[in-house]
Order: structure tokens, then C-alpha cells, then sequence
């Protein structure tokens, strides 16, 4: 049974500032305190460098961390630990695919396709492919509410594609991509799907079989587990098949004054120290989500987005974007409020103690798309982004704050 006050006393940061409304889930999550356990336990218990020491704490370190991999590889349905690779956080993920991958299966007329709603880290990296490689990267332009169809990918997938790239959900607008049925049509031509899922795999269930995706990328931080560690699943073909990222210590099989063999999957993709003690907690925190379920999840963002949108939608001067839909917003509303730059916004509202990111969202083309599209005054936004612990209750309280923040920065009504 779902009962997000339990939940919240989970999250020390929660429990302590119970008046605190944290609605700036998008850029990064709470932890609870099994995430926080399981990261000290690490280098209270076992602490070590895994995959290197043949003496017991080493072992021990080097199980927990493939423990890890194992709970991230169950998580997202891989068909076996070794296509999952532990880097840095999402945008590693990508780099590591443009670079390992793309560099060398992209030749000159070649094509990228991309939407234009993606995160600067599923665009710089394609950038530099193309840039050097001579190729073209084709942007795929959504509604005005985020929508990107089947459709309107069909009619850019050609022979010459060689990556589709694309996020799984916008990290402004909330909106779902047609992640199964991209799989289907960039396959058809023989390219590959590389999926951003920094915003999907920490709000709804992924199964990398069921997409029948190449690349999939998300960061830990945003799924309740620490900073600084995410994972990139590939399928064991690509993976043989790619050159390592970084090379180094600890990814090699054997080394000569002048050349090297390789390690095996995954280790080929890790070099140097892994970060054991992070893969740990992120771990935890997939068990916690586990454990919460994502029916129950998308359920609570579900609710109060509703109640932020029925909210915000009769406050004049309140512009919000995205979907009509509360079902589509994926716990994301993106909103301007006229006259208001959206930093002055975030300002006045972190004075009532609320957090919510303002700015381009480090995703300046769409910002730029939306500003011509949606007649918007800024080339930015302010963003409320939920997760499950957040309370109906924080979403009324933001909802009167927005009814206010026009007074607060000096506008009569
Ligand atoms: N990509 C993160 C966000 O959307 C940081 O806020």
C-alpha cells in the first residue's frame, strides 16, 4: 500500500525539512537512507579496490560491485550483466557511445538523426561525430506540446541514417518519445537506437528487450542514487565490436611495451578504480524503487501533476507547457509566468522555500523552438519537477505560490 508520509520518513533530507517543497527532481533526486547505508557500508565493511586484490576485502568489494551491475542489468531487463557498463552518469554514456561507436562506424554523407527537444548531452557528443566525420545530423521538430510521432520519424530514417538518438522522455516538457516504434524503424534501415533515459528509467519501467534498443544511458542520481555513478547498457555484439572509451589500468587482458589486449565485457568499458561504493548505492536505490513500484510511482507523479496543471491552468498571467494530459507530463511541468524572467521567479520562490530549476534547462534548441512556437517572452522557463515522495499537500502550497509570485516581484495583480 502507497503511503508517500512513510515514504518521505525514508529520505533524511525530507524528514528534516518537512516545509521544504524539493520540485527540482529532474536535475537530481533525494536519497534514502538505504542508499546512504548501503554507500558507508561499502566503506565501512568491504571498503578496497575491487577487481584487483586476491585477499578477502578485495573479493569483497569486487561482489559487491558486480552485485550492482546484476541488480542494474535485472533492472532495465539486459540479457546479461556484462551488457551493462558502469560510467559517470548519462552524458558519459553518450560520450562513450559517439566516441567508442559512432567514430567509427559514421563516414562522410552518413546521417544522425535527433529530435530537437534533446538535452545538450544527447546533442554535443553527435555534434562532434558529424563535425568530423563529415556527416549530417537531421533534426526531427516536435509539436509545440513535445510530441514527437511515429510518423514524423519515418519520414527522416532513410538508408544513410546510422544513429537514431533520441531522450526517452524531455527533461523540459515531460513528454514521451516513441522509443519501441523508433527501434523498429531505425532497425528496418540498418542503424542503431541510442536512448537517453536520464529522464525515463527513474519514472517508468524499462525493458531494453521489450525496446529492442542498441544504447540505452541513465545516470544514478536521478533514481534515488548518488552522483558520479550511471550506467550504459549495450547489446553484447556492439560492445565487442567497439573500441574502449578510456584506457588504462584494470580493462586490459595483457599489455607489451608497445601494444595491448583487451579485457573482457564489461571490464573493457571500466577502466581504472570503478566507483564500487556508488554502483552499491545505486543499486539500493533501484531496490527501493523496486520496492515502491512503478505503477504506484507514475500513479503519485500522475496526481500531482494533475494538481499542478488544474492549479496553475486558472492563474492568470501562468503560461504552462507541454501536454494537456497530466498523464503525459512523465512529473514535469514547465511553465512562464508573464513579465517574470524565469530566474526571478525561482528566486522568489526559494524565499518560500521552494526549489524548482529556471533557465534553458541545458537545452538551449529547444528553448529557441519554444520561444518561436509557443510565443514565448524568454528564451527560458521555470521547471517543477516531482518524484513519488513529493505530497499532494506541497503541490497546493506551490500552486498558491505561483498565484502570488507576479506580487511578489512588484506587479499590482
Ligand atoms: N539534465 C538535468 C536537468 O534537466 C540536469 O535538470
Amino acid at each position: 500500500m502507497f503511503d508517500v508520509n512513510a515514504i518521505c520518513q525514508d529520505f533524511p533530507i525530507l524528514r528534516e525539512h518537512p516545509d521544504y517543497i524539493y520540485f527540482d527532481n529532474a536535475a537530481t533526486s533525494q536519497r534514502p537512507q538505504a542508499v546512504l547505508d548501503a554507500v558507508t557500508d561499502f566503506y565501512q565493511k568491504t571498503n578496497a579496490n575491487p577487481l584487483r586484490g586476491l585477499y578477502e576485502w578485495s573479493v569483497g568489494a569486487t561482489e559487491a560491485y558486480e552485485q550492482a551491475r546484476h541488480t542494474a542489468a535485472s533492472f532495465v531487463n539486459a540479457k546479461e550483466d556484462a551488457e551493462i557498463i558502469f560510467v559517470r552518469n548519462a552524458t558519459e554514456a553518450l560520450n562513450l557511445v559517439a566516441y567508442s561507436y559512432a567514430m567509427e562506424q559514421v563516414g562522410e554523407g552518413d546521417e544522425i538523426v535527433l529530435t530537437v527537444l534533446e538535452h545538450h548531452s544527447n546533442l554535443l557528443p553527435w555534434q562532434m561525430v558529424a563535425d568530423r566525420k563529415h556527416a549530417k545530423l537531421i533534426f526531427v521538430e516536435p509539436q509545440a506540446d513535445g510530441t514527437v510521432t511515429e510518423e514524423m520519424l519515418a519520414a527522416v530514417i532513410t538508408d544513410r541514417t546510422k544513429i537514431l538518438a533520441m531522450t526517452m522522455v524531455s527533461n523540459v516538457l515531460g513528454r514521451v518519445t516513441p522509443a519501441e516504434k523508433a527501434a523498429a524503424l531505425i532497425h528496418a534501415k540498418g542503424g542503431v537506437l541510442v536512448l537517453d533515459g536520464a529522464q525515463g528509467v527513474p519514472h517508468q519501467a524499462v525493458d531494453v528487450q521489450k525496446l529492442d534498443c542498441d544504447f540505452l544511458a541513465f545516470s544514478g542520481h536521478k533514481m534515488l542514487g548518488p552522483m558520479g555513478i550511471g550506467a550504459l547498457y549495450a547489446r553484447r555484439e556492439l560492445l565487442e565490436g567497439m573500441q574502449p572509451f578510456l584506457r588504462g589500468g584494470e580493462m586490459i587482458e595483457y599489455v607489451k611495451r608497445t601494444s595491448a589486449t583487451y579485457a573482457e565485457l564489461p571490464h573493457k568499458f571500466e577502466a581504472g578504480t570503478v566507483n564500487a561504493a556508488d554502483a552499491v548505492g545505486m543499486a539500493a536505490g533501484i531496490r527501493y524503487l523496486a520496492q515502491v513500484g512503478f505503477e504506484a510511482i507514475e500513479a503519485q507523479e500522475q496526481k500531482l501533476v494533475k494538481i499542478l496543471l488544474d492549479g496553475m491552468r486558472k492563474i492568470p498571467h501562468v503560461h504552462v507547457y507541454g501536454p494537456a494530459e497530466a498523464a503525459l507530463h512523465s512529473g514535469i511541468v514547465t511553465f512562464n509566468i508573464e513579465g517574470c524572467h524565469p530566474h526571478d521567479i525561482s528566486t522568489v520562490l526559494d524565499n518560500e522555500h521552494i526549489a524548482v530549476r529556471a533557465g534553458h534547462h541545458c537545452a538551449q534548441p529547444l528553448m529557441e523552438y519554444m520561444q518561436e512556437k509557443c510565443s514565448m517572452e524568454f528564451r527560458a522557463t521555470a521547471r517543477a519537477s516531482v518524484y513519488f515522495y513529493n505530497t499532494e499537500e506541497e503541490a497546493r502550497r506551490f500552486v498558491e505560490a505561483m498565484g502570488k509570485v507576479r506580487k511578489w516581484l512588484g506587479f499590482g495583480e
